[in-house]
């Protein structure tokens, strides 16, 4: 694809919102919850119902910063080991950019029961009625944006964070997610679904591998020799959305 059809295309996709067309019963999660997550320590139904929803930037300041938080309990010892380091106000810059997008996986606040140093310890709460703000449970992070800044030769959806909350891991949120991020870079005409994942981060690649049948890119550092490359502390791997005639 030559430059100016890969600039048109992200532009068109920027300026689109796919997402109000998705049917609604695709946007709502039951979430199976144990007594010992609720509020009163008893759920009748033994599970609860979220909400996805669909934000441009910038975030509401409460799910920003629920977000952020997310990732640094998931992640914030694996960048501490990786050669990136772990850099807050690097991340907060990213998630505030202004091509950012987000799927917010949502429930009401008072479905879990918040700790104490929940609502007590956040400068958000401080300054906002922490009651009726409604609660992160998981969020992707993507962008419309050419496959490589160098060379391009494809638009793609960059997912630049998958984040489900510990507790509700394993219950198909992520799945969901990623299932959303495909249909919405499908009807923008996007080429790929391309992340980059840490080598360490096993469980990660073993769900984008197995689970979401995602393959090594390309562009993957692992494919081309060198020092650097081999020693390359992640990969970045890619699901195709074209069918490309022989
Ligand atoms: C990796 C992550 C996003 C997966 O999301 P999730 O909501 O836990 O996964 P799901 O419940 O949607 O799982 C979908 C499928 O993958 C499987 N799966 C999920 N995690 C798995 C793991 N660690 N190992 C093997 N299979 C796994 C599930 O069993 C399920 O299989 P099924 O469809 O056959 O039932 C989530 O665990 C997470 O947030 N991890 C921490 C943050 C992180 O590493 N993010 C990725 C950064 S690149």
């Amino acid at each position: 694809m030559k430059l100016q059809h890969i600039k048109q295309a992200i532009s068109d996709a920027k300026n689109q919102n796919h997402f109000t067309s998705l049917p609604p019963s695709f946007l709502k999660v039951d979430i199976p919850i144990s007594a010992s997550n609720t509020k009163s320590g008893q759920d009748d139904n033994n599970s609860i119902t979220a909400r996805i929803e669909h934000f441009s930037t910038p975030l509401p300041p409460t799910l920003l910063y629920q977000c952020l938080r997310i990732f640094e309990e998931n992640m914030g010892d694996l960048y501490r080991q990786s050669s990136w380091g772990l850099d807050m106000k690097e991340k907060r810059k990213e998630f505030v950019h202004d091509d950012a997008r987000f799927l917010v996986i949502l429930t009401e606040e008072n479905a879990f029961n918040r700790t104490k140093s929940d609502v007590n310890g956040s400068e958000i709460s401080q300054s906002t009625n922490a009651k009726s703000e409604p609660t992160v449970l998981g969020f992707v992070h993507y962008r419309f944006e050419p496959d490589d800044e160098d060379d391009p030769i494809a638009p793609v959806s960059y997912v630049y964070e998958l984040q489900i909350q510990a507790m509700q891991q394993k219950s198909g949120l992520g799945k969901r997610l990623m299932s959303i991020v495909e249909l919405l870079a499908l009807k923008c005409r996007m080429e790929k679904v391309m992340l980059t994942v840490f080598k360490m981060n096993t469980k990660a690649l073993g769900f984008y591998l197995h689970k979401m049948n995602y393959e090594v890119d390309e562009c993957s550092p692992s494919n081309f020799q060198g020092e650097e490359n081999e020693n390359c502390d992640y990969e970045i791997l890619s699901k195709s959305l074209v069918v490309r005639s022989k």
